[in-house]
């Protein structure tokens, strides 16, 4: 579905324009549809009812409590890579053994709270976080669930910075150094080896990384079921991308058809961790523009979102697109960069768009800004951060309240 459209010239939210919500909540502001999250979640899932799956959403995708609530409604567990996603997690609903801890840097405080309320198992990185994790789990006298995230060295021919499937980065564990792993869980009695985890990386639109994961996956777990552990799940991360210019990635269909058989072979339960692919289109950033400085070089959109609203143009050189609010068709078309007020030149949200002559006052929208958009968000330059709001159908409330300044110095005023 598309939530996003434009009536007569004009860009809606569901049943809203967006220059009601732009006047009545203020700019920037992130907007969500309800309905087309909930579409995805109900994709998703139509997608892999073949198999007994659970999605645990990403929730460093997007971390608002009332997105985390809504996809926990749909039954789906959640990814979480520190203690504020774990508590914002169970605070939405997400039930604690539907919960798997990723990360590479996980500390004992964490581990000891993700004992603490039972969670579905740690995806354990390195040798030093397994004998930390069973240090713990021998205190509280608790066995803790563990599954070993492989890095499988596989190029997900992604961005490099979103890229983790490879030797080259920091994650996970290089399956010749599995003998050693499986030794230490298998002597430990409080350590409970339930399965193998992967993720190779973020925005992946090719489904062959996908497929030649998964397969390797699937032997990998046979041999180490083959070794008597009784493995119970088989975690092939997230990853899926979406379409944010002219990309094709695959639907959750060729998805499901291409991780589901993995599972199958090994005779385990199938986790995923999607997060873009679940909030990514569901959500853009309003702005309004503020100037608009024409330069003998360039025309310069100056609108009042910035990089540390959204970061993604600038630290990926991702792509968004960026829309009039009002799109009449009768005005002149400019070649233009979208640029925050931030004093970085990297401060863009588009460059060399072809946008409706805009004028101050007006508004646009960034598309694609449901994930790692508010989530990534900074206060850099001193900048609160922006407001979010859900709309559905014609109805709007507010998600997140705008952070004011008085907030924003608190923590500061110290004498
Ligand atoms: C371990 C893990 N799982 C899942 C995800 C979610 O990835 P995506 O949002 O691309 O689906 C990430 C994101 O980087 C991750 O690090």
């Amino acid at each position: 579905m598309d939530a996003f459209t434009y009536r007569s010239g004009e860009a809606f939210c569901e049943g809203i324009p967006l220059e009601e919500l732009a006047k009545n909540y203020g700019t920037p502001l992130y907007v969500y549809s309800g309905a087309a999250l909930d579409a995805r979640c109900e994709a998703l899932k139509a997608a892999f009812s073949g198999h007994p799956t659970l999605p645990c959403y990403a929730v460093k995708a997007n971390t608002n409590l009332s997105i985390l609530k809504r996809i926990a409604a749909h039954g789906f567990g959640a990814d979480v890579v520190s203690v504020g996603e774990l508590e914002k997690a169970l605070l939405a609903g997400v039930p604690a053994d539907r919960i798997v801890y990723s990360g590479v840097g996980k500390l004992r405080s964490e581990i000891e709270r993700a004992l603490d309320v039972g969670i579905l198992s740690f995806n354990v990185e390195s040798v030093g976080e397994l004998t930390l994790i069973a240090e713990v789990a021998q205190k509280k006298q608790k066995r803790a669930p563990v599954t070993l995230r492989i890095n499988p060295n596989v190029d997900a021919k992604t961005n490099p910075y979103i890229a983790t499937g490879l030797y080259s980065t920091k994650f996970g564990i290089a399956e010749n150094e599995m003998t050693w792993f499986l030794e230490i869980a298998s002597n430990n009695r409080w350590l409970d080896l339930v399965g193998l985890s992967c993720h190779i990386g973020s925005q992946i639109t090719d489904v062959k990384p996908f497929r030649e994961v998964a397969e390797r996956m699937a032997t990998l777990s046979r041999e180490i079921q083959a070794k008597g552990f009784e493995l119970r799940l088989l975690d092939l991360g997230g990853g899926l991308g979406i379409r944010y210019q002219n990309e094709s990635p695959p639907d959750f269909a060729e998805y499901a058809r291409t991780l589901i058989p993995a599972a199958e072979a090994a005779g385990v339960r199938l986790l995923i961790e999607p997060g873009r692919s679940l909030v990514g289109n569901v959500g853009v950033l309003l702005s309004r523009v503020l100037y608009v400085k024409r330069t003998p070089a360039k025309t310069f959109v100056i609108v009042d979102a910035a990089m540390n609203d959204l970061l993604r143009p600038s630290i990926y050189r991702s792509y968004h697109e960026i829309r009039a609010v009002r799109d009449g068709g009768t005005s002149r078309i400019e070649n233009v960069d979208v640029v925050g007020p931030i004093c970085e030149t990297g401060d863009f949200l588009g460059l060399d768009r072809t946008l409706p002559e805009l004028k101050p006052g007006d508004y646009v929208f960034v598309e694609g800004a449901g994930a790692y958009g508010f989530a990534m968000a900074s206060n850099y330059n001193t900048r609160p951060r922006a407001s979010e709001v859900m709309v559905d159908g014609s109805e709007a409330r507010v998600v997140r309240r705008r952070e004011t300044l008085e907030q924003l110095l608190a923590p500061e005023l110290v004498d």
